[in-house]
């Protein structure tokens, strides 16, 4: 699918790529989910309210964050302990200081989708 998008300026048009990543039962709440996406580490979170993707590489030291631990919203790195909020990508605890690129998820029918 294809929607038409405006960036800077910009006219284009944006790829829409929804791929199912998981069963819903797959993830249970409290728990992570890497996912190799075209060569594109992502992870799923399944939180108290719902699913949330970031990419899964630490912007810090390039850590897996699916390997670190789930606290609510937030992820923290298994290295240096640094801390993201999953729904927005944040970096909300030092060493980190960059985003995670977020990717929006969709529950169908028991599956997990996510536009990549
Ligand atoms: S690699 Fe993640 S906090 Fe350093």
């Amino acid at each position: 699918m294809c929607l038409p998008a405006h960036f800077g300026g910009v006219e284009g048009v944006v790829e829409m790529a929804w791929i199912k990543v998981a069963n819903v039962t797959d993830v249970p709440v409290g728990h992570m989910l890497y996912v190799d996406l075209e060569d594109d580490p992502v992870a799923i979170y399944h939180a108290e309210d719902g699913f949330y993707a970031t990419s899964d590489t630490c912007t810090h030291a390039a850590e897996s964050l699916s390997q670190g631990r789930l606290d609510g919203h937030i992820v923290a790195c298994p290295k240096h302990g640094g801390k993201f909020d999953i729904r927005t990508g944040a970096a909300v605890a030092f060493p980190c200081v960059y985003a995670l690129q977020t990717y929006p998820v969709e529950v169908r029918d028991g599956e997990v989708w996510i536009d990549f």
